[in-house]
């Protein structure tokens, strides 16, 4: 088959691939990671490159804006090398460092209190100094039988895992070093495992890994496992975002594609081993000093990270291969720690409720709560858990892509140059924008969308249909190819020589993503036959959640109208979860309870959740008596106009 080079600006990074590549595999294969929503199905219109030169096929394919088109750009997964090319991308369609949500770092011991969420400090891995009785004619036990009996003294316990690569070298160390040895202990289960037999009393610090698996962001804390104290975190973006954006693209690209499933599990296994590498490096920790790794992701996430397909997951009855998940070793992962560290995994609930839920609900504590708690994480799916101490019910609802920016226009993920908050003046319609990192915006991400839509309707620009009013009298309110939209930031101003704006196409997608959230919810609330004023707090936890305004997401209707007083930010609850059971034996061990006490509702048995996603396609809902305090407000507005 013929070659050709594929060269990509403004990298200059080139690469050589077979004739009839599409762009987007040969960018992965350069190692430039390009948006891509969809997966490369041509729909999302996300993966825009310009061919400068040379000849490419199939370009004109895909559903590209007009605009887009007009001014030479092309679908990376649907356009085709035919010749040596050149390639610009530019910086709205690269996958950049996000904004990580990390958190606990530094923490102090006397801190732990809350990390560990109430449970006892009682790491999974401990050193202990042994010092065995040498051998004579008349007592000749074997080295390994020596050192089994000692851990018996000094551990309580009679059973031990010792795998070879640790009985190997025992006999030496044992000699070198006097008989005194320090011996490095897994203890999470009724079966310690000996990870290594080190000569002499050996000082350094045991560590451990808690990873937070998400679709679209991974975070690794690395943890002292002696002092308890969180050392260091690093998070980046998921490298399997090159193969689509949410868990569906995903487990379609593991079924569909040859070696797709592996290139999905080498693609998660490279990003926590970069993040891994930064972290020793960092703290100038060798690799076989991380004794422990302990991961929380969603079901699929934790499928694809064992390298087992997720396949029946999507498919009706909505099947996982497992809930709970059997230990395996950083060897058999190919994670660049001790090659024996046990990977312990968050069971999961179900297939579209996972250990990450699992781990939230652990350490915010739900399930020791007298009053009814509603722990949610906003992601392109809404998971959530309603309950108490005796109860808990749980559900996922699919609220699309939109508040991650897929299907936006302009949507973007948190990242530098994203608009985080709007204000739009409701009599100038100007528009002021905050944007992370200060920069030029360059796109819009979830909770600037949040705001957007709240201000568009504070500001009269739509109605509660999300129906733009086209008489403004306003240059930013305008019809393009029959679609209304209203311009953000003119090109002048934005970091992308383009307008930013919000179409009424937006405006639709973000209300189907705020329903299917605030339908979760009454159906949650439904199964228990219970009301919004029942739930005593509402937790929010995830990346995303974390920037949220409050007021803005209950005006909108995606949140249930409850004084703010009752909402809490809880952060990445998925990582303080998994910090939390590698500090402590006893959170771990509870672990598999709190997933079995979680009832699961499935939301498309019965007609509960269409009904209430039917009615939450307003702003804020058809019902507004569920929204008193947005009563109050208007009727004191009608009150001051009066
Ligand atoms: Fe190319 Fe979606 S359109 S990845």
């Amino acid at each position: 088959m013929d070659k050709h080079q594929v060269t990509f600006q403004p990298d200059n990074v080139s690469i050589e691939v077979d004739h009839g590549t599409s762009l987007l595999k040969a960018a992965n294969l350069a190692g430039i990671d390009l948006a891509s929503t969809c997966g490369g199905k041509g729909t999302c219109g996300r993966c825009a490159v310009k061919v400068k030169e040379g000849k490419v096929q199939d370009e004109a394919k895909g559903n590209l804006p007009p605009r887009l088109r007009k001014s030479g750009q092309v679908l990376a997964c649907m356009t085709h090398v035919a010749g040596d090319v050149v390639v610009e991308t530019t910086a709205d369609t690269r996958l950049r460092e996000h904004r990580v949500l990390t958190g606990n770092k530094g923490l102090l011991a006397e801190k732990q209190v809350d990390l560990l969420a109430g449970n006892a400090f009682q790491p999974l891995v401990k050193k202990l100094l042994l010092t065995l009785e040498p051998p004579s004619v008349t007592e000749n036990a074997s080295d390994l039988t020596r050192l089994e009996g000692e851990l018996r003294k000094i551990t309580g316990h009679q059973h031990f895992r010792i795998d070879w690569p640790v009985i190997r070298n025992l006999a030496e160390h044992l000699r070198q070093s006097d008989w005194q040895v320090t011996a490095v202990l897994a203890d999470y289960n009724d079966e310690p495992q000996v990870l290594q037999v080190l000569p002499g009393h050996d000082r350094i610090p045991p560590y451990g890994l808690a990873i937070d698996v998400g679709t679209t962001t991974v975070v690794v804390a690395l943890v002292d496992l002696e002092s308890g104290r969180v050392v260091d975190q690093a998070g980046t973006y998921n490298r399997q975002s090159r193969y689509g954006d949410d868990v569906i693209s995903r487990m379609i690209h593991s079924t569909e594609e040859n070696n797709g499933l592996r290139q999905l599990q080498e693609a998660v296994v490279s990003t926590i081993n970069d993040l891994i590498a930064t972290l020793l490096q960092r703290n100038n920790i060798h690799h076989t000093r991380v004794y422990l790794v302990v991961s929380a992701g969603n079901t699929t996430m934790t499928h694809l990270l064992m390298g087992s397909t997720p396949r029946y997951i999507r498919l009706e009855p909505y099947i996982p291969t497992f809930t709970r998940v059997p230990t395996s070793s950083a060897g058999e992962l190919g994670l660049n720690v001790l090659p024996a560290a046990p990977v312990l995994n968050f069971p999961s609930v179900a297939s579209y409720v996972g250990g990450d839920i699992v781990s939230g609900v652990l350490v915010s504590r739900v399930a020791e709560s007298e009053e009814p708690v509603l722990f949610i994480d906003i992601g392109t799916n809404g998971e959530m858990v309603l309950g108490n101490r005796e109860w808990m019910v749980t559900c996922a609802c699919s609220a699309g892509p939109a508040f991650e920016g897929g299907g936006i226009a302009c949507g973007m993920r948190a990242m530098d140059g994203a608009i985080e908050r709007v204000e739009i003046d409701p009599g100038t319609h100007d528009v002021r924008l905050s944007v992370i990192g200060g920069g030029k915006p360059v796109g819009i991400c979830g909770s600037g969308l949040i705001d957007c839509l709240a201000q568009l309707q504070t500001a009269g620009v739509i109605d509660r249909a999300g129906k733009f009013q086209h008489d403004l009298p306003t240059p930013r309110l305008r019809s393009v190819d029959g679609d209304m939209e209203f311009v953000l930031a003119w090109a002048s101003e934005s970091g992308v020589n383009k307008d930013i704006t919000i179409s009424e196409s937006d405006v639709q997608n973000l209300l189907r993503a705020k329903g299917a959230i605030f339908a979760g919810i009454r159906s949650l609330l439904h199964m228990v036959s219970m009301e919004m004023p029942d739930i005593s707090k509402v937790l929010i936890a995830g990346g995303f959640g974390n920037y949220l305004n409050i007021h803005d997401s209950v005006a909108i209707g995606l949140l249930p109208d409850l004084p703010p007083e009752k909402y809490e930010f809880i952060g990445n609850s998925s990582l303080k979860g998994a910090e939390a059971a590698l500090l402590s034996k006893p959170a771990w061990l509870k672990v598999e309870e709190l997933g079995r006490m979680m009832t699961y509702l499935e939301l498309s048995v019965g007609t509960t959740f269409m009904d209430e996603f039917v009615s939450a396609m307003f702003l804020p809902h058809t019902d507004l008596s569920l929204f008193p305090s947005l009563l109050d407000q208007s009727s004191l507005k009608k009150a001051s106009n009066l």
